[in-house]
């Protein structure tokens, strides 16, 4: 036996309860734990066997962090296969999360209970990898194709009661896993029910699986596990069981050799580390119960969304009653989405948005605030004057946060008395929908004001990131970067229909062109007029053809054209005709002629500037971790999660080469290719981004 299976015999009964805490993943031991356990019943006389989990829940799948080391006998599905083959009656009482190998181990087993609030899923897609201890040819036994491919390829979690109507689940009992498992068990053994191996069920109905494979296919935008589980499904219907595990296994090993596995798992951790920081150990918070929202418009309203659908009293300041309905009206328009998509019920909604939800005109009204937020238009004077006055009315101890997403925090809190209490807290529109906060740590902001961003952060549910002061912190100083990068590819020939086209091919959810017509175009144009005000260096490029589209009024979706010509719908994207000509000008007058570019390079020019500029803030300290900027980009930017984050994707590409890259074009443009210090730095030293990942967790 191993601790991590604890064994006992109760009458007829053996019982073996799981004990690997936090989740009871499936690691090395706990395997041994089972088969040691199962043979020992079998010995003992035991006529049944009971496997149930101690603590917060069932198995909750393969112990992830056994991925990629050298398999240790015995694998999971030989466990599996060794549980259904028991001649004894094996029955799995699930409470919590019954998770990918979780869920294919009680597949083995006979019979399975669960209490009502358990769930169960298959999410191996969703690491890069396919369920491989046999869930592929099991499940759709059980519960029919249709289902089995439903779960497989999304790796959504299903309640209890959900599963019971697909016959994952067998009876659904109130209770402590063990005593309902027991009651069950006694039950099962009454009534002479005969063990029941899922293997030995007849062979579910095919579907068409080429058409079902293609449309997956399209949905993973260039994500390959889906599509994978689905033909290992198929060869369900195809192959006798022994086959269909066969095959079930070589496409398992496929995927589990690819680089989308790496990028998912290092998604996985990632976004569990990014919100521990040593130096916030201990930290107590401070209180958060009513929070101030300055500011009405779409980002002032999805944050006041945000705070009342966590269950915080949310006070939202307008300049004028007029301004604070039409707030209100955004934010009722926020919850009614809630409410259609069953997130809050009616009653839930008119609590919301009439008792949590309270306006004001008056700056008094924040006295009593435990946090506020400005949303604001994005001008240092207009941020200077809200925070004096939050400085003049909000009660000491109060966090003052503001929502830049570009402007210097250490300047806004020179304007109070207390520094210390301020932070930027950098949402992303929609805030009620989108995961990142940014939290900016300014010079003087204290670490108990940090851990209360966090919390608030973990309370709104957000991804939420450490960044330092810097123009645009993480995400929008990289982002402005390659946005520069794509800017400087047309000019010398490419197309922004080619470059978004090639960006979302490699897995963006939108190319940078159809991002700028959804934000607003005339953001970029107020960002490069600011840039020109404070004067640029002599040696960047610039273009102004973008400006002539706002000039003319064309700001994108919102006015129904910018790159793309919205006429047919926000959706039907359409070349906007007047935009190669204005740049075909723009390129004649600087006297560029246009040269082509193929799709692979405009990806590398793109994905290096990216990279070299991460690197530059990692390296400045603006980002603690290569992972903080990964999960920037994936949580606010729409990077593909498969790739890991751009930094992810410059170690599995290779740091030299990339630099290489960066060194060759440095040769045509010298001030926009300067290569990151940290990252000629790490070539030199033969390290990678993931060893600082690694070295920070130590
Ligand atoms: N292996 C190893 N560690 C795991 C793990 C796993 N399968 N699942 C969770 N953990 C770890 C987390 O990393 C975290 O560790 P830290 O505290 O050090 O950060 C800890 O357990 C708690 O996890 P969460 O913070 O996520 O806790 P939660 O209560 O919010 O969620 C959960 C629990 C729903 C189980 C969630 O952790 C989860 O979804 N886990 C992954 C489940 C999964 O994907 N299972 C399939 C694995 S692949 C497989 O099984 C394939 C196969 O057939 C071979």
């Amino acid at each position: 036996m191993t601790d991590a299976i604890g064994y006992e015999l109760d009458g007829d009964i053996a019982i073996l309860k799981a004990q690997n805490p936090p989740v009871n993943a499936l690691g090395h031991a706990v395997r041994v734990g089972l088969v040691n356990g199962l043979e020992r019943a079998e010995r003992d006389g035991a006529k049944a066997v009971l496997i149930y989990g101690d603590g917060s829940t069932y198995f909750a799948g393969a112990d992830i962090r056994e991925f990629g080391q050298a398999p240790r006998e015995p694998g999971l599905p030989e466990v599996c296969d060794r549980i259904e083959a028991s001649p004894l009656l094996v029955v799995s009482a699930m409470h919590g999360t019954a998770l990918g190998g979780g869920l294919e181990l009680a597949l083995s087993t006979h019979y399975r209970i669960a209490v009502p609030s358990a769930k169960v899923g298959l999410p191996e897609v969703l690491l890069g990898i396919l369920p491989g201890a046999g869930g592929t040819q099991r499940l759709p036994r059980v519960a029919g194709v249709e289902a089995a491919l439903d779960l497989i390829t999304t790796g959504r979690h299903v309640r209890a009661d959900e599963a019971m109507k697909l016959g994952i689940i067998d009876r659904i009992e109130a209770g402590e896993p063990r005593e309902i498992g027991m009651a069950y068990v006694r039950d099962l053994l009454d009534a002479n029910a005969p063990r029941r191996p899922v293997s030995e069920m007849p062979s579910p109905e095919p579907v068409d699986f080429d058409a079902v494979y293609d449309a997956v296919l399209k949905k993973g935008r260039g994500q390959i596990s889906p599509a994978t589980a689905v033909r290992a499904v198929q060869a369900a219907t195809e192959l006798p069981f022994e086959q269909g595990i066969a095959r079930e296994r070589e496409l398992f090993m496929e995927l589990m050799n690819t680089d989308q596995r790496l990028g998912l798992i290092h998604a996985f951790f990632s976004e569990r580390a990014v919100g521990k920081l040593p130096e916030l150990k201990g930290v107590e918070t401070r209180p958060l119960n009513a929070i101030g929202v300055i500011g009405g418009g779409t980002m002032g309203a999805g944050i006041a969304t945000a705070a009342l659908l966590s269950g915080l009293s949310v006070t939202m300041l307008e300049m004028s009653p007029e301004a604070a309905e039409a707030a209100k009206g955004r934010i009722s328009g926020n919850l009614q989405g809630a409410l259609k998509r069953g997130k809050i019920n009616r009653e839930k909604f008119e609590t919301l948005t009439e008792k949590a939800l309270s306006l004001a005109t008056d700056y008094a009204a924040l006295k009593d605030a435990d946090l506020v937020i400005e949303a604001v238009f994005e001008e240092m004077e207009v941020k200077k004057k809200v925070f004096t006055q939050l400085d003049a009315v909000c009660k000491p101890g109060a966090v003052l946060a503001t929502n830049t997403s570009y402007l210097d925090v250490n300047e806004i809190a020179a304007v109070t008395s207390r520094p210390a209490d301020v932070i930027g807290l950098h949402f992303f529109s929609p805030a009620h929908v989108m995961k990142l906060l940014e939290i900016v740590v300014a010079d003087k902001t204290s670490p108990d004001v940090v851990a209360t961003g966090f919390a608030l952060g973990k309370r709104l549910r957000k991804i939420s990131v450490r960044a330092g002061v810097c123009d645009g912190f993480i995400g929008n100083r990289i982002l402005s970067t390659y946005r520069t990068c794509a800017d400087h590819m047309i000019l010398d020939g490419a197309s922004p229909y080619q470059i978004d086209a090639a960006l979302e091919a490699f897995g963006f959810a939108m190319g940078p062109f159809a991002v700028a017509d959804l934000a607003g175009l005339d953001i970029g144009y107020a960002v490069r007029k600011r840039k020109r005000a404070e004067g640029l260096d002599p040696r960047a490029r610039d273009s102004s053809y973008a400006d002539k589209l706002c000039e003319d009024g064309h700001f994108g979706q919102k006015t129904g054209k910018g790159y793309y010509d919205y006429g047919a719908g926000p959706k039907a994207r359409v070349p906007n005709p007047d935009v190669l000509p204005l740049i075909a000008a723009e390129r004649a007058a600087q006297g560029i002629t246009p040269r082509e570019f193929s799709d692979e390079e405009i990806v590398r020019r793109y994905m290096a500037s990216m990279v070299n500029e991460a690197a530059k803030v990692v390296g400045e300290g603006i980002a603690r971790r290569p992972l903080d900027v990964d999960m920037t980009l994936l949580f606010g930017y729409g990077f593909p999660r498969y790739r890991g984050g751009p930094l992810k994707w410059a170690d599995l590409e290779g740091l030299s080469d990339l630099l290489a890259d960066i060194r060759s074009w440095a040769e045509e443009d010298p001030y926009f290719w300067q290569p990151a210090p940290l990252l000629e730095e790490l070539v030199a030293e033969g390290r990678n981004f993931d060893d600082l990942n690694k070295e920070a967790a130590s």
